[in-house]
């Protein structure tokens, strides 16, 4: 499926934001201020995900992208690491059929080869058992890098199109080859901790993407605060390089020729 370009033409974009991506951070300072060991924030992180899981379903939104392990996160010491990948393997062992329940398609982004086979198997099993749902796409990045991205889909793009450098290449191809090529540029980008930057998540794609960041740490993240980041969201005005009276010109012809809105359901 091809989604517009944020700066080849004016994606439209509704009061919810279509597509939301996280940097869930702030679990080892959440364990830390408890003085316990920084896996229990991570285990608390994992319930952070289900309610926002829950609560993006339930708004509306459609794809929801959480960064779960940066390509950068091997440096971490090697028994945090293991047990990362211990809850990441409990997690879709136990949560795919729930997601499927609910309607939610589950894809997972990032260099996958650098993990176990077990988990290798989980995630194409999980792929595969929700990928004919359409309420919610949930997309875990994990060995994920923003960098790492945009280079393999250049050489998989100049691979199968062996002129294509000679030829020119243009924003749309190498997006088409981008490991999210099937969900839309983020509307909103949150980042929990307090941090202010982008470690290496959706580089290409947070192009004209509005930027919320809080001090709330993930494990402490839910509902109310996934609210807070839409309201934010909602008060921003997305110009994408226009003037703000032709966006308000544009919104008015939106308006006049705008249908039924999406219609939100409870969550099983
Ligand atoms: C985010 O929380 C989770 C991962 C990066 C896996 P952190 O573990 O980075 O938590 P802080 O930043 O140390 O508090
Ligand atoms: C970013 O968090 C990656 C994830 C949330 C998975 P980090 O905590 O690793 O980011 P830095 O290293 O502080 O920038
Ligand atoms: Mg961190």
């Amino acid at each position: 499926m091809e989604h517009a370009s944020s700066t080849r033409e004016i994606p439209t974009h509704g009061k919810v934001p279509c597509h939301v991506a996280i940097i869930m951070d702030g679990n080892g300072r959440w364990a830390r201020q408890r003085h316990l060991p920084r896996i229990a924030g991570h285990k608390r992180g994992v319930e952070a995900v289900r309610a926002t899981v829950k609560a993006c379903a339930e708004r509306g939104v459609q794809f929801l992208t959480l960064f779960a392990f940066s390509s950068e996160n091997w440096r971490r010491p090697a028994e945090e690491v293991s047990l990362l990948m211990q809850l990441f393997r409990g997690a879709l062992t136990q949560e795919v059929a729930k997601l499927d329940r609910n309607g939610i398609r589950l894809r997972v982004v990032g260099d996958l080869s650098r993990f176990d086979v077990r988990i290798r198997d989980l995630v194409e099993e999980g792929e595969r058992r929700t990928a004919h749902n359409q309420r919610l796409t949930l997309t875990i990045a994990a060995n994920y890098g923003g960098r790492w991205d945009i280079l393999q889909a250049l050489s998989r793009l100049t691979r199968e199109h062996p002129d294509a450098v000679a030829k020119g290449i243009s924003e749309e191809a190498l997006a088409a080859y981008l490991s999210m090529d099937y969900a839309p540029e983020p509307d909103l980008f949150i980042r929990t901790g307090g941090e202010q930057r982008l470690s290496n998540f959706l580089l290409w794609q947070l192009a004209y993407t509005e930027l919320h960041f809080t001090d709330t740490l993930w494990p402490d993240f839910d509902a109310r605060a996934l609210d807070q980041a839409i309201d934010s969201y909602r008060q921003r005005e997305r110009r994408f390089g226009r003037t703000s009276d032709q966006v308000d010109e544009a919104e008015r012809a939106q308006a006049r020729v705008a249908g039924g809105a999406h219609t939100p359901q409870k969550m099983a």
